[in-house]
């Protein structure tokens, strides 16, 4: 029936629209539904016959004309191309104030076009960041919303509604909705970030974050199986262990079921019957390319998605193996215990650097696309419903609490006690690992990152000199005021160098 009285609309049925769809009319919304499939909108209906508020039309001028006014429509469809043309088609059939939502992965940059040409029409495009997965969208996802304040008042209602919710005083997420009951009270994971494409950026580098999170659980799996001679189920209890401390986070949770797991074909743990080729989608690249874009250092990052390169390539490395040499494992010197708790102490120092890159990457891009993004509450929206949700966000949070202008994660008090205190066993792993020929490009370049950081001199200074000689690149001097450039005449050192204006 096309009586414009639905609140919201939403394209896309693939499994994260239906869930979204469900999660929104079960917090009594109503909610029209849209597939350029119209059978899949049908069957949707089908599976869901007690849902009062769900509805849905097979031509797209019946879905429009079935929403209030100003109409509000979710998109959930592929990035890219596939959003264009949906925005294309609806652009003839939306009036002035309306708003349309884009929940994909999309490229910020997208974004920001979109929203522009979209607001040459009077309609106002938000592109929001969807973060936890099916289950997220169906039971509480985070949200990250970017554009105009406006169009955030708008949806507001709906995003704070659906969103996860944490408690507002332990910051701990608040869980265990089942359909038709949502969550009652806390503070909502869903925020409006800023303008334009912010919000996707945020969702971006919360992936990039996502991408470091996960190899770091990996070097830590590889140790503990390969120097440590722990079996699967074995490592399972100990990130389960880990998951009651200060690594309690949703990663380190799977990632004990997962090794837990048995493989019900061969019996043998499930984790050893998957393949070692790892794919992306693209967004722990694009943050690793706009970090070296914007000269922001978020190199354990950017290591991360390389070694999902690297193993992508199986063939080649399993020739090599038989090629290159490399150096025995060495045993341990201490005990089983230590080593565990110093990988552990390893794994929590190396995602506060990769946290601190990720914040430092926002901090840059808000003054490159002029927003103004509130550190503290992006942590606490992250704290509950997406992939990164950790009990250690809440520390961020109160970092920023203590200095809004934190120039780095690493200068707060506590990361700086936290780093200062497992350093010792962060090394250790480090350099085990190199001496034992296992790769562990998270832990060790985020250790150098720390390492460079907290340098007040590095050898840049003969880098520069190297510049100068081969290219009269220039160079300042420590005894001159910065930004002031000099050269040496490489084939007469001897003659006093030029100053250059
Ligand atoms: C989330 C996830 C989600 C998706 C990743 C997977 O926040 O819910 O990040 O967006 O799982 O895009 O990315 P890869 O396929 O690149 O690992």
């Amino acid at each position: 029936m096309n009586d414009s009285s639905k609140d919201i609309g939403l394209i896309g049925l693939a499994v994260m629209g239906q869930n979204l769809a469900l999660n929104i009319a079960d917090h009594g919304f109503q909610i029209s539904v849209f597939n350029r499939t119209y059978s899949k909108t049908v069957d949707f209906l089908e599976r869901n016959p007690s849902t009062p508020t769900l509805s849905g039309h097979e031509s797209l001028n019946d879905f429009v004309s079935s929403l209030k006014k100003p109409c509000k429509i979710i998109i959930m469809v592929q990035a890219g191309k596939p959003t264009d043309l949906v925005i294309e088609s609806l652009i003839p059939l939306l009036q002035k104030d309306d708003v349309i939502i884009d929940g994909g992965n999309a490229k910020w940059t997208d974004t920001i076009r979109r929203e522009r040409k979209l607001s040459d029409h009077g309609i106002h495009f938000v592109g929001s960041g969807v973060s936890g997965g099916e289950e997220g969208a169906r039971f509480g996802p985070s949200l990250m919303s970017g554009g105009s304040i406006d169009a955030w008042n708008q949806i507001k209602d709906i995003w704070l509604s659906i969103s996860a919710k944490v408690d507002p005083s332990s910051g701990k997420p608040l869980g265990g909705a089942e359909p038709g009951k949502p969550v009652e009270g806390g503070v909502p994971c869903a925020a409006y970030i800023g303008t334009d494409g912010s919000g996707h950026y945020v969702k971006m580098v919360h992936n990039g974050i996502e991408y470091a999170d996960m190899q770091m659980i990996c070097e830590a799996y590889h140790m503990l199986s390969s120097l440590g001679g722990l079996s699967a189920n074995q490592i399972g209890e100990i990130f389960k262990s880990w998951d009651e401390g200060i690594l309690d986070s949703f990663l380190i949770e799977i990632t004990g079921d997962i090794l837990c797991q048995q493989d019900p074909r061969s019996g043998n743990p499930f984790v050893e019957v998957v393949l070692d080729a790892a794919g992306q989608k693209g967004t722990g690249k694009w943050t690793s390319v706009n970090a070296l874009d914007m000269g922001v250092p978020a190199p354990t990052v950017a290591e991360a998605v390389f070694a999902r390169c690297l193993s992508a390539v199986k063939e080649e490395r399993a020739h090599a193996s038989e090629i290159l040499a490399g150096v025995p494992i060495r045993s341990l010197d201490c005990s089983v215990d230590h080593f565990v708790e110093s990988i552990r102490d390893a794994l929590y120092c190396s995602k506060i650097c990769s946290y601190a890159q990720g914040f430092q990457l926002m901090r840059e891009a808000q003054n490159e696309y002029s927003w103004k993004l509130n550190f503290g509450e992006i942590a606490q929206i992250w704290r509950g419903g997406c992939i990164i949700r950790a009990a250690f966000l809440q520390k961020i949070t109160e970092a920023f609490e203590r200095n809004s202008e934190l120039p780095n994660l690493l200068l707060d008090e506590y990361f700086k006690e936290c780093i200062s205190t497992y350093q010792g066993n962060w090394r250790e792993v480090v350099s085990l690992a190199v001496n034992s020929g296992i790769p562990c490009p998270t832990f060790s370049s985020a250790l150098a990152y720390y390492d460079g950081y907290r340098n007040a001199r590095l050898p840049q200074n003969l880098l520069q000199a190297q510049r100068d000689y081969f290219g009269a690149h220039t160079y300042e001097r420590i005894d001159e005021p910065r930004g002031t450039f000099f050269h040496l005449d490489w084939l007469h050192p001897d003659r006093p160098e030029s100053r250059i204006e």
